[in-house]
């Protein structure tokens, strides 16, 4: 799974307020050729949301985000989900999970959290606030204690950063919410976020492309 996300490169984050966006919302992101969303449980349609697009494509990676509490771990995987992600390292959360073998990324950005996420033999990280935390400057210097962490960075990024920081390989992905903001989705403009989701998909294609 991790592997995929690799191949992917952009994770589209959202934030789902209506159920019955789901499906022309992740019909939109996989006609833009990105097969995977990490759909957030800052809406009460996140549950039901991560179900109906698992049932309708199996296929898609889905990472449930802002997962905070163990109510919303569990639906999260018993709605479909791939993975929980977290802004934070919940030690209560990690343990949770390990136990019982739910993939889980949590939230860093400080070396304490590293290692105590190491403690977990957690290895994929998610770094948040990425841009506000000092963005690829500051990622970069939490790299080299901790070489083989991998990590996904998000909060702040736009199209506009994907090629630095895909360019190094620490950075298993990158997230954000531009490709389909919470408005685009409530406003129903599928068109512009199957738009986003093609810039973003072309845009991993031609960094990868350059760095052969
Ligand atoms: C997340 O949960 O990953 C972030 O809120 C996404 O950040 P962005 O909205 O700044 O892209």
């Amino acid at each position: 799974m991790f592997e995929e996300l690799r191949k992917i490169g952009i994770v589209p984050v959202v934030s789902i307020d209506d159920a019955e966006n789901a499906l022309p919302l992740a019909a939109a992101l996989w006609k833009g050729g990105l097969s995977c969303v990490e759909v957030t449980f800052r809406t009460a349609a996140a549950e039901r949301s991560i179900a109906l697009i698992r049932n309708a494509y199996p296929d898609m990676t889905i990472l449930a985000g802002t997962v905070l509490n163990k109510d919303q771990a569990d639906a999260a995987i018993k709605a479909g989900a791939d993975v929980i992600v977290a802004p934070g390292l919940n030690t209560r959360m990690a343990e949770y999970c390990l136990e019982r073998k739910y993939p889980y990324i949590p939230g860093v950005c400080t070396p304490s959290e590293i290692e105590t996420a190491m403690e977990y033999g957690l290895r994929v990280l998610k770094f948040f606030p990425a841009k506000a935390s000092g963005g690829l400057k500051m990622l970069e210097a939490l790299h080299a204690p901790y070489g083989d962490i991998r990590f996904m960075p998000t909060g702040g990024i736009g199209i506009e950063d994907v090629r630095e920081y895909l360019s190094k390989d620490y950075i298993l992905c990158v997230g954000g919410s531009w490709i389909a903001s919470t408005s685009l989705i409530s406003e129903g403009r599928f068109d512009e976020i199957k738009r986003c989701a093609a810039e973003a998909s072309a845009s991993v294609r031609k960094i990868r492309q350059d760095s052969l």
